[in-house]
């Protein structure tokens, strides 16, 4: 079946959140302590993305169901957020989100993209042309402290 990327919409929001408590509690779980696993996963709701209108937030749907999400910051040059359903992890989904919003970028004349990278996600980035540049804690929320990895890719045309 067809994947398609299109921007998201508020009807979305459950089930964008539902992507991303499921990746955190199965993908990530493989690199995180379960309690900062169970703190984090704890912090979504729906209201999370409120404003999904305002922001570049894409979701890849197939056959009516989405497979994951992405978020970018042109005006940072950042891309917030990459997740992908796990029951659809490792077909090509999130390669074909992140290169979405790469052209996105590119278009908006953003000449070098910078992430913060979950340590289970660090090598699929780094295919993807990503350097590493530092490993970070970065503070969520007061209790949850993660471990990441801040990246970087120049874009080229
Ligand atoms: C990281 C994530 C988005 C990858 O999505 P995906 O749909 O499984 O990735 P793809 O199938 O598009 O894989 C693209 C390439 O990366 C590789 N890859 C994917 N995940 C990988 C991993 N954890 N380690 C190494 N390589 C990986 C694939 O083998 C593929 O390589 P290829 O192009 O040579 O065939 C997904 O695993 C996920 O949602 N993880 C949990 C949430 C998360 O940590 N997100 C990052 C937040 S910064």
């Amino acid at each position: 079946m067809n994947t398609v990327i299109r921007r998201a919409t508020a009807e979305d929001r459950h089930a964008i959140c539902d992507i991303q408590r499921a990746a955190i509690l199965e993908t990530c779980r493989r690199c995180y302590p379960s309690e900062d696993i169970t703190v984090w996963a704890g912090l979504l709701s729906p209201e999370t993305y409120y404003d999904v209108e305002n922001r570049y937030i894409v979701v890849a749907e197939s056959g009516g169901a989405l497979e994951g999400f992405g978020q970018l910051n042109e005006t940072e040059g950042e891309v917030d957020a990459l997740y992908v359903s796990p029951k659809r992890e490792g077909k090509g989904t999130g390669g074909a989100l992140l290169r979405h919003l790469e052209e996105r970028a590119r278009a908006h004349g953003v000449t070098q993209l910078k992430l913060r990278s979950t340590l289970n996600a660090e090598s699929f980035y780094a295919r993807s042309g990503y350097e590493r540049l530092a490993l970070v804690r970065y503070r969520l929320v007061p209790a949850l402290m993660l471990v990441c990895v801040e990246m970087r890719k120049r874009l080229t045309n």
